[in-house]
Parts: C-alpha cells; sequence; structure tokens
C-alpha cells in the first residue's frame, strides 16, 4: 500500500528522488520489524527446545523508527552497583538485565571506544526500549535473551572473556504496572506474566498444576502460609470455570485466606502472585545458571555487581558466591590444609549494601533490594 500510494507521485525528477527516499525509508522500515521479529522467533525457538539463536543489533547499522513504548523504571542501587564494577574502559561488560538501562547507561559513560556493553534481556518490550535508547552507541549490542544463555550469546558475538557483569534481577517497574502482562494482583488483566511473551503463562499453571504441585510452588516461592488451603481454592473455583484473569485469581485467594491472617502477614495475594512469576518464567534456574556462567567467562580481576529483590534470590547468590570464592574446606581441628582448595575470587561485600533511606523514600520498591559485589582472582 505504500508503494501503490507512492507510485501516483512519480511525474517529475524531484518525486523519483521522493519516491527513492521513501523506498529506502520502506526498506529501513522493514529490517525494523524483521528484528524485532527475529528476535521473538529466537526466544520462541528456545521455548520449544530448538538450537539457540539469539538475535543481535549492533546499532549504528540504522537509524531506528520510535515506536512509542510507556517504559518506565527507576533504577535502583544504580551508583552503588555500577561504581562496584570498577570500570575498566577498554574492556567488555554484560548488563544481563538491561530493563530502561539505567545501570547501563552509566557504564556506558565509562567505556571508552575501544570497550564494548553487551545489554542482554529477554523481555521483547524491554529489548525494544533498550534499541531505541542506545541506537547511537556502535559499541553497544542489545540481545533479547535469558541470561541463562550467555556462554552462548558470547560465542555468537565471538567473545570470550568480560570484565564485568551486572544482574539486577526481578521484574522492572513497566512490567509490574503494565497491566497487560498480568504480574498484578490489583489491575485486572489477563494471567500471562511471561518476560518472554511466549511460552507457558500463569494461566496455564493455575489451571493445570495439582493441588500438590501448586501447595509447593505458594510454599517454596511465595513463602506462603496457608499455601494449601489456596491451592484447594483454586482447584475448586477451576472445576467450574477456567482461571482466567488477575481479578479471579485475586479473589479466590482472598477468600481462602482467613481475616486475622490478612492482618498479620500482608497480603497473600502478593506472595502467591510471585511464586507463580518466577515458576512461569523458571527464575531461579536462569539464576543459578547465569551466575554459573557469568562467573566462567568473567577474567581475573573481572567483578560481578548483583541486586536482589527478595530472600530466595538472595540466598542463591549468596551462597554461590561462596562457592566461587572456594579455598580451603578441611575441618577446623586439621592443623594443616590438606584439601588444597585454592581461594578463586573475593567478596568485595561481605554484607550486602542496602538502599539508603532517601533512596526508599524516593522508590518504595527499593525497599527489599541488596546488592552483593564479588571479585575474581
Ligand atoms: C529490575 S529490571 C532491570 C532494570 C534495569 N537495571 C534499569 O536500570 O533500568 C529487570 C529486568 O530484567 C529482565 N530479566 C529478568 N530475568 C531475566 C533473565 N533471566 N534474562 C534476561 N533478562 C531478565 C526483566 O525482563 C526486566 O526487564
Ligand atoms: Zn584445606
Amino acid at each position: 500500500m505504500h508503494l501503490i500510494f507512492l507510485c501516483d507521485k512519480i511525474d517529475d525528477r524531484k518525486s523519483s528522488i521522493f519516491l527513492l527516499s521513501k523506498i529506502r525509508q520502506f526498506i529501513i522500515n522493514m529490517l525494523c520489524i524483521w528484528t524485532i521479529s527475529s528476535v521473538g522467533r529466537a526466544s520462541a525457538s528456545r521455548a520449544e527446545g530448538q538450537r539457540f539463536e539469539p538475535f543481535i543489533v549492533h546499532h549504528s547499522s540504522f537509524k531506528r523508527k520510535k515506536i512509542k513504548l510507556r517504559y518506565f523504571h527507576k533504577s535502583v542501587l544504580q551508583t552503588e552497583a555500577v561504581a562496584g564494577l570498577h570500570v575498566i574502559p577498554s574492556k567488555v561488560y554484560i548488563d544481563a538485565t538491561g530493563g530502561g538501562g539505567g545501570h547501563s547507561s552509566l557504564i556506558l559513560k565509562q567505556l571508552a571506544n575501544s570497550g564494548q556493553l553487551i545489554i542482554l534481556d529477554r523481555d521483547p518490550d524491554a529489548c525494544e526500549v533498550l534499541l531505541q535508547r542506545f541506537c547511537n552507541n556502535s559499541n553497544v549490542k542489545v540481545v533479547k535473551a535469558n541470561f541463562a544463555n550467555l556462554i552462548e550469546v558470547l560465542q555468537n558475538l565471538g567473545i570470550l572473556e568480560i570484565a564485568g557483569l551486572i544482574m539486577d534481577l526481578g521484574i522492572s517497574s513497566y512490567q509490574i504496572d503494565n497491566a497487560d502482562r498480568g504480574f498484578c494482583y490489583n489491575k485486572t488483566a489477563y494471567l500471562d506474566m511471561r518476560m518472554e511473551k511466549v511460552g507457558r503463562s500463569a494461566k496455564d499453571i493455575v489451571n493445570t498444576y495439582s493441588v500438590e504441585e501448586l501447595t509447593r510452588i505458594f510454599k517454596e516461592y511465595g513463602e506462603e502460609k496457608f499455601a494449601f488451603k489456596i491451592a484447594k481454592h483454586i482447584e475448586d473455583a477451576r472445576k467450574n470455570k477456567l482461571i482466567e484473569t488477575t481479578s479471579e485469581l485475586n479473589a479466590i485467594i482472598e477468600e481462602a485466606v482467613p481475616q486475622f491472617a490478612k492482618k498479620a502477614r500482608g497480603h497473600s495475594s502478593k506472595r502467591v502472585f510471585q511464586a507463580i512469576r518466577i515458576e512461569v518464567n523458571r527464575e531461579l534456574e536462569s539464576l543459578k545458571k547465569g551466575l554459573q556462567d557469568g562467573f566462567k567467562v568473567l577474567m581475573p580481576g573481572g567483578r560481578m555487581s548483583v541486586i536482589t529483590f527478595h530472600s530466595l534470590e538472595d540466598r542463591i547468590v549468596k551462597n554461590m558466591f561462596r562457592q566461587f570464592v572456594g579455598g580451603c574446606i578441611c575441618p577446623k581441628e586439621f592443623p594443616v590444609c590438606v584439601c588444597g582448595g585454592k581461594i578463586t575470587a573475593n567478596l568485595v561485600t561481605k554484607h550486602p549494601i542496602l538502599p539508603s533511606e532517601e533512596e526508599i523514600k524516593q522508590n518504595k520498591r527499593a525497599k527489599s533490594a541488596k546488592l552483593r559485589i564479588l571479585e575474581k582472582c
């Protein structure tokens, strides 16, 4: 249609120049659409267990057409996390959870042209925003990928080692507040919660998991006391009708939890929604794999900054950092070391760094954040 409309305009030389420029614009637009759809296909094929083909966009190669996405996210512990990386201007850095690009932009400020920043996010909306934000930076690449596939992403880019990695876990304000995504219990939406927008959704889990399976995830990932009761109520409700929206699920949870418990422990929906979100996105498995692979490709002296938002994530980071540190594992009574365990990393933060009162005042989502930093030997 674009082209048909343009054909009417070829009546003089000026018009043909106009036509040529429009065709060029049309091709560029098609390229943009193709890049985004390739991104989707790459993750879809991953979800179906096929070969992983992350899509990589080199920004300087073309100008992107601005697509309006109301993306909002206030970065947490931004200065502290980036300062913790001790950025070396000529080296390669990974922001494994790009989001709105807050941490990325701070890293980029410290990089020379010879340095590189690779930004990952598994959410196509976040990638779209990141592509737009960094399209003028030739040393930035945005990859729509799960950080659990970090090694494959780096192999595809021909990168053997990195000087630093940052992870700012969980979901962004955009994902929470955008009702369409179904992450939020007090906004009516389709029960989705998929960061990648493909694969198994929250609706599938809520309507197909057994009472035992639901109880387990509510307990393990939501630390919910009334896990069994809520699971039973879900089972009863879905006998009559599929549970399809966040409000339907919220109402079922409300009904299952006794009034006294609501006062004492706050909203059960918050914990149950968190549990389902973790299950939908296999967040904890990805975190373990991402940390392991990140540590493998970190160069000696390289650093990792990881921000967590709940105790399950923080426990994993704390324990894996301890493993990375390594060292002697002989019983304390042994006069000399016989295991030969070597120290392979140092904890830069013995205790996690927490946001200041001021930061929490300005951004209540920072409240539960904890930052841990590690340096490889
Ligand atoms: C808290 S936000 C990051 C915000 C970002 N640091 C900023 O300053 O704007 C978390 C982001 O990580 C992404 N994410 C979560 N788990 C991921 C994973 N396993 N792999 C890649 N991206 C992930 C989410 O889609 C979300 O956009
Ligand atoms: Zn020992």
